[in-house]
């Protein structure tokens, strides 16, 4: 018996030098010093030997029996420690390795068009006035001076809503009715906004046309605004805009809103006026529309014609912004792809 206990002793602390991982070490535990275990059942036999070998017998056992639990204890430890090295290793962290950076968004082209509006526009006392997108035809049309049957209603294909005269708005000029409506008091007092927003036309989508898009309007009412105020105040924008030294020109034209109308051109500042493939080689580009505000408009805003003056004008910001980065389709606007945006 005795020497099968030593045997036993000599067979677990070798066993547990190959130990090597808490799953194997708990297999050993249980096998030599478990309930079960090989050294404890011995010394559970120690009752059944000749009374005069219990004692030595009984004495060396427990002897064993503690040995072999500190050998336990302490290869549990190199184990423990041998496992936590390697999982740091696998998570080894490189604290000297940059961050990674986060990308950030950046703000729409032409949103960056709207912004050097808005400021230009502030600069000279303009105020935001922003009014709704979804339209009636009196506001989008009849106040506006389109007469129901005028052919100018189909320059402008508008979506129609499942209300009776209710649509989206096919320009931003509305907005000069609500503008003088709310703010100029019954007609007592000057206005000077910009209305910037976004306006819908049911036409086919092409490079050069989109079914949404948006417009900068502007408008100015008091009682002695002449056509040299518009002149100089939108030349002044261009100068700003497009550079101190352009020249601007004004093209009669005709809107059912304002009279006299006119088409306002800057000196092509992709060619320098020389002549290139964007301005159809003639050293202009078309800029805005524009117009001493009817006085049918004028009497629809609140104010007496006769006393109240104004002028407006229109403006394309994807245009414009189609124009500064020589962008030869509108369709990119919307197209979210990032190869497109992140050059801006
Ligand atoms: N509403 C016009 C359009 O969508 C643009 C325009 C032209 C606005 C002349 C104006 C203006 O205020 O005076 O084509």
């Amino acid at each position: 018996m005795l020497e099968q206990l030593e045997q036993q002793r000599t067979d677990a602390l070798a066993e547990l030098e190959t130990v090597d991982d808490s799953d194997a070490l708990h297999e050993w535990y249980i096998k030599y010093l478990g309930k079960k275990g090989a050294v404890t059942l011995m010394l559970r036999s120690t009752g059944q030997l000749p009374p005069e070998e219990r004692a030595n017998f009984g004495k060396r056992a427990n002897e064993i029996k503690h040995l072999l639990n500190e050998a336990y204890a302490q290869r549990e430890q190199a184990v423990r420690q041998q496992e936590l090295a390697a999982d740091l290793e696998s998570d080894a962290l490189d604290v000297t390795l940059p961050g990674r950076p986060r990308t950030l968004g950046g703000i729409h082209p032409v949103t960056q068009t709207h912004r050097e509006f808005y400021t230009i526009w502030a600069d000279m006392g303009f105020q935001v006035f922003t009014s709704r997108d979804v339209e009636t035809d009196e506001y989008n049309f009849q106040l506006l001076n389109f007469p129901p049957d005028h052919p100018a209603r189909d320059m402008q294909d508008s979506f129609y809503t499942t209300d009776d005269g209710v649509i989206l708005r096919t320009h931003t000029s509305p907005g000069q009715i609500h503008a003088m409506r709310q703010l100029g008091e019954n007609g007592t007092q000057p206005v000077r906004v910009i209305l910037p927003g976004m306006c819908y036309r049911y036409e086919q989508i092409t490079a050069r046309s989109e079914v949404q898009f948006t417009q900068v309007e502007g408008l100015a009412v008091g009682r002695k605004i002449r056509m040299s105020d518009l002149k100089g105040t939108i030349a002044a924008f261009a100068k700003r805009m497009f550079g101190q030294n352009v020249s601007v020109r004004f093209r009669a034209s005709y809107f059912p809103f304002t009279e006299p109308s006119m088409e306002v051109d800057v000196e092509c500042f992709l060619c320098d006026a020389q002549g290139c493939n964007v301005c159809k080689y003639t050293g202009w580009l078309e800029i805005a529309g524009s117009g001493m505000v009817h006085p049918t408009v004028l009497r629809n805003g609140g104010y007496d014609p006769t006393v109240w003056s104004g002028f407006a004008f229109g403006m394309g910001p994807e245009r414009i912004t189609m124009l500064r980065h020589g962008i030869n389709d509108i369709r990119y606007f919307w197209s979210n792809d990032l190869r497109f945006l992140e050059q801006f």
